[in-house]
């Protein structure tokens, strides 16, 4: 009986709305939700590889304000996040948006869509993360997800005061006045240029991964990054 109404629903398309969705668990798709959390913030306004889901229930698609890597589908997109669109979207995003910047190969099972989208209209709305929290469907961390940890007051251990690079290798040299040698292919330079990065002016080298010698300097912005690195031997 269910699979026929979602037969019906895939007829339709993810323009019109559909009751067949109506009977999803949001408990069941808190579940599902993990599988989004690598790239996807709840806490509205927060976006990261993807943009905020945190007010995307009945948002326009291709809209979050602030966020700026939409492919051209999804930019020019007319339609907002309801519960029929999304029903399109996880089932293929490539099929519904060709050339989405999504990476995800979409959901085969139709009764786990249906409870992802139950989830996603709780949580998807504005205030509805907390919510979600509260009631036990998800772990607090999903509201931030992958948002690195501010990095707020940095020791002078681990602010660097210039960047040599030289052959194959950096010589990093830190506010304490000790400058240390890594092989080039061992660090990682970053810009975090929103509030959880560094303060203008400031760059910090944090480690990175599970060996103890890759690293990551990480620069408020383009301009810190060109100022501190030079090449010379
Ligand atoms: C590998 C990273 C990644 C994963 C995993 C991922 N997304 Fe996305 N998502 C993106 C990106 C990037 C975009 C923007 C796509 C574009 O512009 O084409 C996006 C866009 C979206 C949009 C459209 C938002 C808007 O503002 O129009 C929705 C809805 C969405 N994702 C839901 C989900 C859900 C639900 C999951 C989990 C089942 C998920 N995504 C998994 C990266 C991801």
């Amino acid at each position: 009986m269910r699979a026929t109404v979602f037969a019906a629903a895939a007829l339709v398309g993810f323009h019109t709305t559909s009751v067949a969705l109506a009977d999803g668990d949001p408990t069941r798709g808190a579940q599902h939700y993990r599988a989004c959390v690598a790239c996807h913030a709840l806490e509205p306004g927060l976006h990261l590889s993807g943009p905020s889901l945190g007010d995307v229930f009945e948002r326009m698609a291709g809209k979050a304000e602030g966020f700026v890597r939409y492919s051209d589908g999804l930019k020019t997109a007319d339609f907002s996040w309801n519960a029929a669109a999304l029903e399109g979207w996880l089932k293929d995003p490539e099929a519904m948006i060709p050339g989405t910047y999504m990476v995800f190969q979409g959901i085969a099972d139709p009764r786990a869509r249906a409870d992802l989208i139950a989830f996603l209209e709780v949580a998807g709305k504005p205030g509805g993360g907390e919510k979600a929290v509260a009631n036990g469907l998800i772990p607090a961390e999903y509201l931030r997800a992958g948002a690195p940890e501010p990095i707020g007051d940095a020791s002078p251990e681990t602010r660097v005061a210039a960047i040599r690079h030289c052959g194959d290798s950096y010589f990093i040299k830190t506010e304490d006045g000790r400058e240390t040698p890594y092989w080039e292919k061992n660090i990682r330079l970053k810009i975090d240029s929103v509030e959880t990065g560094p303060p203008k002016g400031v760059a910090v080298i944090l480690g990175a991964g599970m060996a103890g010698d890759r690293f990551s300097v990480i620069f408020s912005s383009l301009a810190d990054l060109k100022s501190l690195v030079e090449e010379k031997c």
